[in-house]
């Protein structure tokens, strides 16, 4: 596929539809680093995300592929966002990380959040965690569409 995108939809779940199929077309690469590699970008270039990156399960999680200004290396089960999305196996959508017990700050710019789990063969394997920089920023679109979008991750 070509190193690039091609995005045309000016609202948000015009955007997500148009960057699926281009998603999958991504995750066609069998190397899992560079699945996220690209798939943090594309996520960046669609829709200007502050921070987008992937975390994965090992003793913690543990920082992977990411766009974005320098982050916490590791995350312990169950703690911030990240831990607690990894923990409950469920996307959590922050609508004010300055509301979430317990949120690490890797950066003072964030001000909301979302984190989707990643599954294979019924366990998380890693999450996607995605920072906006303005409030409220997610919703069930984001939550529906970025679902959808990690399950290219561990097609191969
Ligand atoms: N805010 C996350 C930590 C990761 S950074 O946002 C990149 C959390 O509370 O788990």
């Amino acid at each position: 596929m070509a190193e690039e995108l091609l995005i045309k939809s000016q609202d948000k779940e015009g955007r997500y539809k148009e960057l699926l199929p281009q998603i999958e077309a991504l995750c066609l690469e069998s190397n899992l680093t560079a699945r996220m590699a690209n798939v943090a970008a594309a996520l960046r270039m669609t829709f200007g995300f502050f921070w987008v990156g992937f975390y994965v399960v090992g003793e913690q999680l543990i920082l992977a592929p990411f766009q974005g200004d320098i982050a916490c290396t590791r995350i312990a089960y169950g703690r911030g966002v990240c831990g607690t999305a990894w923990e409950k196996g469920k996307t959590i959508i922050v609508p004010d990380v300055e509301e979430f017990p317990g949120h690490i700050a890797c950066s003072s710019l964030s001000r909301s959040e979302i984190v989707v789990p990643i599954w294979s063969e019924g366990k998380v394997i890693a999450v996607l965690d995605i920072d906006s920089d303005k409030l409220n920023a997610f919703d069930e679109t984001d939550a529906r569409y970025l679902e959808e979008m990690v399950k290219y991750i561990y097609k191969n």
